[in-house]
């Protein structure tokens, strides 16, 4: 009942001339992908290439990030008013590297959700406890805390517009994914939190996708636990042939 999303978040990767041919070259590879979302993230300068170049594609776009007002001041920013102009119908909020190496705080987290949603967009909300954090037995704790302040002030029918990933920042690009039962473990506490904030029907509906160090190999066995609804990919959705076989996983 929940459609699974497999979103690539290419972070710091790809010139236009490579991002065309990155989407160009999945595109058909994916074209047949059924009951699955599929959400490429871009760096901004390339959003609108890629957006021409995935028109009539099942291929949605997300930015990486983005500002909570609409316009303004703001030297650097971009708005969720210009990712919607730019061709995208997500945004990635939260991201662990946007907390570690740019100050985010579950606030300013909360009020770029409230923004982006009010502007239209869906958003991949990111949350994750660090290897310090996990040996010390804090992860439900973290998770708690992000979920509650990054979601504070939403109301259940703007949930409808929050797509839940949860990446633990040990697992990001060292290649050690979480295993199937810590993947499910967190997953299962993410949901059962939810269902605490905003009743279980909602809670049963909202996808909550794993990320870190996703790759073909391991997609499987990850989208078998019962509370994983998709997967958000960095490294393994910079090459069409990887991101396809994730896309994929069903088949
Ligand atoms: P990774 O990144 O797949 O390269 O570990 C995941 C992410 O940061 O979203």
């Amino acid at each position: 009942m929940r459609t699974p999303v497999i979103a690539g978040n290419w972070k710091l990767y790809k010139t236009t001339g490579e991002a065309v041919e990155l989407v160009g070259n999945l595109a058909p590879l994916v074209k047949h992908a059924r009951d699955v979302e599929i959400i490429v993230a871009p760096v901004f300068t390339v959003l609108g290439s890629v957006a021409k170049a995935v028109a009539g594609s099942n291929i949605r776009l997300a930015g990486q990030d983005c500002f909570w007002e609409e316009e303004g001041a703001y030297t650097g920013e971009v708005s969720p008013g210009m990712l919607r102009d730019a061709g995208c119908s997500h945004v990635i909020i939260g991201h662990s590297e946007r907390r570690q190496y740019f100050g985010e705080t579950d606030e300013t987290v909360n009020r770029k959700i409230r923004a982006a949603i009010d502007g239209g967009l869906s958003v991949l909300f990111c949350i994750g406890e660090t290897l310090e954090e996990r040996e010390a037995d804090k992860t439900f704790v973290i998770l708690k805390k992000q979920l509650s302040g990054g979601l504070a002030g939403i109301t259940r029918e703007q949930l409808d517009s929050v797509i839940v990933a949860y990446e633990p920042v040990w697992a990001i690009g060292t290649g050690r994914t979480a295993s199937d039962g810590q993947a499910q473990e967190a997953h299962s506490f993410i949901r059962e939190t939810l269902s605490g904030l905003h009743g279980k029907e909602t809670a049963d509906r909202i996808r909550i996708l794993y990320g870190g160090s996703v790759k073909p190999e391991n997609i499987k066995g990850l989208m078998a636990q019962p509370d994983i609804d998709g997967a958000l990919v960095g490294g393994a959705s910079l090459k069409a042939d990887s991101f396809a076989a994730i896309v994929n996983f069903a088949g």
